[in-house]
């Protein structure tokens, strides 16, 4: 058995994760917005790599029942009804609604993992249900394949800390597991922080949104399990 972590996207093939099971992580914050607008009744999210295509895919939506989502630099991009808040996708929201979200990092690294089966979509809002999921998915594959959104085609400490909780999750009780180099190095980051809250906390990415008046999002994003679905990725629309 196996898993694989990707520190950003940049370095993953569609012929590297076809066929393969993967979980992609941006826990600050399309992560957890993605879960939490899908627990609190939409239908569905479309992830898209910019803002041109999320209007395009929108477009080419009935008007009625979708909400174009999204952000740069944190902020809500004009003409969007949405920014990318988990406190925004409530259920009078979201309720129904197909959302269309371009992100500047998560919604791209979704849409690098397309042909991987099934791909996973975690964060710490989610995270038992997800490592339950991750888990199963590697007992029937025998491989996993954790890719970080990172920021800005860099690393990112709270996804790869992220990353490093699932590992620790899945593995447990496993004997024979391979890891690779990041696999390793960010199962070893868990041990370097107390928490979810304090792994996060000082992160380029927290920061950012606290200097954007958004710190309630990283407050949001830090409690754990506050769902317990894992949305999938398929076929060009996360459910
Ligand atoms: C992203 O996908 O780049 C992040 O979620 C950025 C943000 O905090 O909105």
């Amino acid at each position: 058995m196996r898993i694989d972590v990707h520190f950003t996207p940049l370095g993953v093939s569609a012929a590297e994760v076809s066929g393969r099971g993967a979980v992609v992580i941006d826990a600050l914050r399309a992560g957890t917005t993605v879960i939490t607008a899908l627990a609190n009744g939409a239908r569905a999210v479309i992830p898209a790599a910019t803002p041109e295509e999320a209007v395009r895919v929108a477009s080419n939506l009935e008007r009625d029942g979708v909400l174009l989502a999204g952000e740069r630099k944190s902020l809500k991009i004009e003409g969007f009804a949405l920014g990318n808040s988990p406190r925004e996708m409530t259920p009078e929201v979201v309720g129904g609604k197909t959302i269309v979200l371009a992100t500047t990092n998560g919604t791209p690294a979704l849409v690098a993992v397309q042909g991987a089966d099934p791909v996973l979509v975690g964060a710490p809002a989610n995270f038992k249900a997800l490592a339950a999921r991750a888990r199963a998915v590697l007992a029937e594959r025998g491989d996993l394949v954790i890719v970080c959104s990172g920021r800005e085609r860099q690393f990112a400490l709270e996804d790869a800390y992220t990353a490093g909780r699932l590992v620790r999750a899945v593995k447990t009780g496993l004997r024979k597991l391979e890891l690779n180099d990041a696999a390793t190095a960010a199962l070893a980051l868990v041990a370097a922080y107390r928490g979810w809250a304090e792994a996060f906390a000082g992160t380029a990415a927290a920061r950012q949104l606290v200097e954007a008046n958004l710190g309630d999002d990283v407050k949001f994003a830090v409690k754990p399990d506050r769902f317990g679905l894992v949305p999938r990725y398929a076929e060009r629309r996360i459910t």
